[in-house]
């Protein structure tokens, strides 16, 4: 194969990822289903009247015109996209986190195994040059063997792409210590070389959710002006944040033991006001901490009795083009490698399972006062 025919399941939002393989030569976006009528009228803007639409996705994936789907539909559908998918023959591009119970994903590692076919999930920051510079360092060994790391993710636009929409609810997303956080957790388990095999977690609801009506919009609420829980101004997310049904926690504290040894801890907070992810990872000869929104990676090494030349650096990240950072072009095209040239895939099913197992973990454990609770193995039945 040297061009990979796409359909897309989920054409807006995170869908519009497909419009990087316009420009390709290997590879051809040809149908998108979505559940509106007006996405997929967007979908055939940006990819030509003649592009196969459907309001049912069931008849994308069984198109013989079809190699591989694209799953970008909200979390509580990844299982059934993507097995509806690989059942039908075709390759998978399954956007993060994997599902939204450990179950799931060992049944959509299940369907994978049994078709043949290749699954990828979506870790674009895998391709974030700050993250490849830190894995980088901690694979060279500067900093000897890595024994901590300290994750805290400042989530400012919190409010914008979690609450005012079906992020906030636990029956769309179980955690959103897996719905956001199965990037960070996947970072650690990435650049540790390990996956978590307990964690204990504490977390609650803060900030959003409280007694207004769930069908309040906000742009007819006397209340937006004031609203510590700003309005977004994209227009699908207009539901108000402190609706009744909103019950997943904003606050989040979870601490990982991965099989290696390493601790690591990772803190979520979707209602400070900055806007920041800083990791942290501590080895036996140094450390390397980030800011993202500094682009820079500091690594400090430590000195010996014979007073070591010093080697602390500071690493200036280069900019790449792109949205995320310049990760989304290297994701999409890395697909493609991944299909018609069987390069190894960013992220494989196992890594994308392994982080939404630490996530639906540490939420039993929050929700059950912080009791430790182990990753159990993978089923494949
Ligand atoms: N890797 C990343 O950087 C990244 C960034 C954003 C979102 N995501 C992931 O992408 C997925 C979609 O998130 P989003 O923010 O774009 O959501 P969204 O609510 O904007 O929905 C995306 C699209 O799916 C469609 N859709 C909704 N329900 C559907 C259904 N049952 N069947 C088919 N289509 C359906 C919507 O109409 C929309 O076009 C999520 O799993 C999210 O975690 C990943």
């Amino acid at each position: 194969m040297d061009k990979v025919r796409i359909g897309v399941i989920g054409v807006c939002g995170r869908g519009t990822i497909a419009n990087e393989w316009k420009e390709s030569s290997r590879a051809e976006v040809v149908a998108g289903a979505d559940v509106k009528e007006k996405n997929l009228a967007d979908f055939k803007e940006r990819f030509g009247e003649s592009t196969f639409t459907t309001l049912d996705y069931r008849e994308l994936v069984e198109r013989k015109d079809i190699d591989a789907v694209l799953v970008a539909s909200p979390d509580f559908m990844h299982e059934e996209h993507a097995i509806a998918a690989l059942q039908a023959g075709k390759h998978v591009y399954l956007e993060k986190p994997m599902s939204i119970t450990i179950e799931n994903c060992d049944n959509i590692m299940r369907a994978e195994k049994e078709s043949g076919k290749k699954l990828m999930v979506g870790f674009n920051m895998r391709c974030m040059n700050i993250y490849r510079t830190m894995k980088e360092i901690v694979d060279s060994g500067a900093i000897g063997q890595i024994k901590a790391a300290w994750v805290r993710h400042f989530v400012w636009s919190g409010s914008h792409w979690y609450f005012h929409d079906w992020h906030a609810t636990k029956k769309n997303c179980t955690s959103l210590l897996l719905q956001k956080g199965s990037h960070d957790i996947d970072i650690v388990h990435w650049i540790c070389g390990s996956y978590t095999k307990r964690v204990t977690a504490f977390g609650n609801m803060d900030f959003f959710g409280g007694n207004k009506p769930n069908d309040l919009n906000c742009r007819e609420c006397d209340e937006a002006k004031t609203c510590l829980a700003e309005t977004p101004h994209f227009e699908h997310l207009i539901q108000c944040a402190k609706r009744e049904e909103v019950d997943i926690e904003d606050n989040n504290f979870m601490l990982m033991q991965l099989e290696s040894g390493v601790k690591a801890a990772y803190l979520e907070c979707h209602f400070t006001p900055d806007d920041e992810r800083n990791y942290v990872f501590i080895g036996t000869e140094g450390s390397i901490e980030s800011s993202e929104r500094k682009n820079k990676v500091w690594m400090k090494t430590r000195r010996t009795n014979d007073f070591r030349e010093l080697s602390n650096r500071t690493y200036k990240i280069k900019k790449s083009e792109g949205t995320h950072a310049g990760a989304d072009p290297i994701i999409t095209d890395a697909f493609l490698d991944y299909i018609i040239d069987g390069k190894q895939p960013i992220a494989s099913p196992l890594d994308g399972r392994m982080s939404v197992a630490a996530g639906c973990c540490a939420a039993q454990s929050m929700r059950n006062g912080g009791i430790p609770v182990d990753v159990p193995p993978v089923d494949l039945g």
